[in-house]
């Protein structure tokens, strides 16, 4: 069975507390959209699929305890919700996506163009649209787990490949099955993986934490590794391809993800090997020019300062970003989405021919 993090009913939201694991599994109620925001502020949900459905599943449980009085009232308290949703983390894309994306659906209910909606009716619309991402991001996912690892297979002439990731990408940052571990679930599924290396992920560990207690819940042959291991391991481990998933795809391809990720492809590039991004659409943001433009969260320095409640530094100022960008021109292997692998410097105009930007 694979894992679930985000467990849903018309009405009650309930997530997997992700600051738990690997030891603890405890799910607990997300009522409302403060709770929904807290949650993803402190980081008991991650992943930018994850968070986006989360915010705005959170949206859909306070709606149907929500009685308006008309349409208009219901936009504005759409639109103030989504709006407050997107300020809890402000790098990945997904929950901007889909707080535009609702908005534009509410505005033209409220025009009420071909239909009049009632206030119940014009609810029951959001909510239902909430309600969708869930099974519309496990597809995805299995789409371009499969792009990734066809192109992957492609340009490889072993019958297994060994893959290296960063952070958490998998079941417990998505709906479901995941976007890099997405593709690495795919080859293993399909018998053609060989070994995964996954890094730890200072500060946070979620690498350590959640990848490696999703490789093991799929009995993934894989080792875990230190971060600063990452360079030692493409050198000697026979490692064909590092996936890792974004949180924000610029228009020239540069992309945002977990802090580290920028040095691993660095060194993917200086060992040869190449170095892929796999996410969906809505994390692609065409409207920002490039990295240069992504903000990044910094997080607090206890992240870094304290484990568990024990302090393991010294008393010294810490800067703690959590995301680093990694340039266009690094990403040697490619953009893998659900239309498809693309160059990712040409990833907006291809994604312009395809009709989907
Ligand atoms: O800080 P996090 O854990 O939310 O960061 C997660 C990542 O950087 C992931 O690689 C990214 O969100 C893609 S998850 C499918």
């Amino acid at each position: 069975m694979t894992l679930q993090a985000i467990r849903y009913n018309r009405g009650s939201l309930e997530i997997l507390d992700q600051l738990l694991l690997p030891h603890e599994t405890h799910f607990f109620a997300i009522n409302d959209t403060t709770d929904g925001w807290s949650a993803i502020k402190k980081m008991q949900v991650r992943g930018a699929p994850a968070i986006a459905i989360v915010g705005c599943l959170s949206l859909a449980v306070e709606l149907t305890k929500t009685e308006v009085g008309s349409v208009s009232e219901l936009q504005k308290l759409v639109e103030r919700k989504l709006d407050y949703l997107i300020t809890s983390r402000p790098t990945a894309s997904n929950m901007a996506e889909a707080a535009c994306r609702i908005k534009a659906l509410m505005e033209n209910v409220a025009k009420g163009e071909g239909k009049v909606y009632t206030p119940q009716e014009a609810t029951l619309v959001i909510i239902k649209e909430c309600e969708s991402m869930m099974e519309k991001d496990i597809d995805i996912n299995k789409r371009l787990g499969k792009f990734g690892a066809e192109h992957i297979l492609e340009h490889n002439a072993k019958p297994q490949v060994n893959i290296m990731t960063h952070c958490n990408t998998g079941s417990l940052a998505t709906a479901g099955y995941g976007t890099a571990l997405g593709v690495i679930r795919y080859l293993h599924e399909n018998n053609k993986l060989g070994h995964v290396y996954c890094t730890e992920t200072r500060p946070y560990n979620q690498g350590a934490r959640l990848t490696a207690y999703e490789l093991l819940h799929e009995k993934i042959k894989a080792s875990l590794i230190c971060d600063s291991a990452a360079a030692a391991c493409l050198k000697v481990k026979n490692v064909d391809a590092v996936i890792v998933g974004a949180d924000r795809v610029t228009a020239n391809g540069d992309t945002a993800n977990k802090i580290g990720t920028c040095q691993i492809a660095i060194a993917a590039k200086y060992h040869n090997v190449p170095f892929y991004v796999a996410c969906p659409l809505t994390t692609f943001d065409p409207s920002t020019q490039s990295g240069e433009d992504i903000v990044i969260e910094e997080r607090p320095h206890s992240e870094i300062t304290f484990i568990k409640g024990i302090k393991i530094a010294a008393d010294i100022d810490c800067w703690n970003p959590g995301f680093d960008v990694t340039p266009a021109e690094l990403i040697t292997g490619g953009i893998i989405t659900e239309f498809g692998v693309f160059k990712a410097n040409e990833i907006k105009e291809k994604l312009q021919l395809l009709g989907k930007s």
